[in-house]
């Protein structure tokens, strides 16, 4: 049977080497996996984890996604010349008093997670159209459907992401072409190294007023326990990928913890939204919760 043509972004670590070592391990052969990164210098860890067993199913490409010729110049080494399931799994975080953010750091916020999704889904959807076919994965994150507090950029970034699956998914159910969110809650991979994060004690922070630096420190104390205590392995977040990729009529969404979190639940039922933002800080800030 002819393999399934896969092409993943941000595969140097995390949920993306994870995703392409399991689909190229396959036992059946059915997936033909493009690992791409953007640096090619990094692929040792994943063919680390293939062990070289799988020359007939993977193959790394260079392709970072803030770069349009690097998505094209991947595109145009793609042997099969289609790609059947996109990944666009690239992001990066931010986090920090919104105060102290350059605009530079910003940016390369939404070239990632925003513009780097949407150029990537450009350049393989004609083709997908063309053979009246195809599905296209976004790791989402539950910071792109519930704000979080110093992720203020990020989670725009997430949340821009939700608004533009939404609307191609609304269009591409007339070409037969899927379009699923896998959305994330805390995963252990090397997003929060990764991560550009303002640490207590920099001197960017020594124009912060003194509440803001005292809930800063909470939150910091909240999501490291969150991280040590719920963090998914991203083997748990490869099966709902999984589950995504070989469904007949795949979701819209995906939730890898099993359920929509309950305070996604109130925003929903809760349109002045005064309650849910209060829960959302209450369970934040407040000492009880560390
Ligand atoms: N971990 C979590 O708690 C969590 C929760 C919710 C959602 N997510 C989402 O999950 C996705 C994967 O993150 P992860 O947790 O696996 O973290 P990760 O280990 O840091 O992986 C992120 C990947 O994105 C790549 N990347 C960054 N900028 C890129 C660019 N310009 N072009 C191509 N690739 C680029 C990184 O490459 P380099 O190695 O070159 O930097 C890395 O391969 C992200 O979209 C993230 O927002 C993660």
């Amino acid at each position: 049977m002819e393999k399934k043509v896969v092409l993943i972004t941000g595969c140097s670590s995390g949920i993306g080497l994870s995703l392409a070592v399991r689909l190229a391990s396959d036992p059946d052969k059915t997936f033909k996996v493009y690992a791409t990164m953007r640096n090619l210098a990094k692929k040792e860890r994943l063919i680390e984890c293939v062990k070289s067993l799988h020359k007939d199913t993977l193959d790394i490409l260079q392709m970072d996604v803030t770069s349009w010729q690097s998505i094209l110049d991947a595109r145009d080494r793609i042997v099969e010349k289609r790609v059947d399931i996109l990944v666009c799994n690239a992001g990066v975080g931010l986090m920090g008093p919104l105060e102290v953010q350059s605009l530079d750091s910003m940016r390369q916020i939404l070239e990632v997670n925003l513009f780097g999704t949407i150029q990537t889904i450009q350049a393989f959807l004609p083709g997908m159209k063309v053979r009246g076919q195809g599905h296209i994965l976004v790791t989402g994150s539950t910071g792109g459907l519930q704000g979080l507090p110093f992720n203020e950029v990020y989670c725009a970034s997430k949340f821009a992401i939700e608004g533009a699956c939404e609307s191609l998914a609304i269009l591409l159910q007339h070409f037969n072409i899927h379009v699923s969110l896998v959305e994330c809650g805390p995963v252990n991979t090397d997003f929060l190294v990764n991560l550009q994060k303002a640490e207590l004690g920099d001197t960017s922070l020594q124009q912060v007023d003194d509440l803001t630096l005292n809930l800063y420190g909470k939150y910091l104390q909240h999501c490291g326990s969150v991280f040590q205590n719920a963090a998914q392995d991203t083997e748990d977040i490869v099966k709902v990928f999984l589950e995504a990729i070989q469904s007949p009529s795949p979701a819209f969404r995906y939730f890898t913890s099993g359920d929509v979190p309950p305070l996604t639940k109130l925003k929903a039922t809760e349109p002045g939204g005064s309650r849910y933002i209060s829960a959302l800080s209450k369970t934040m800030f407040s000492s009880e919760e560390q």
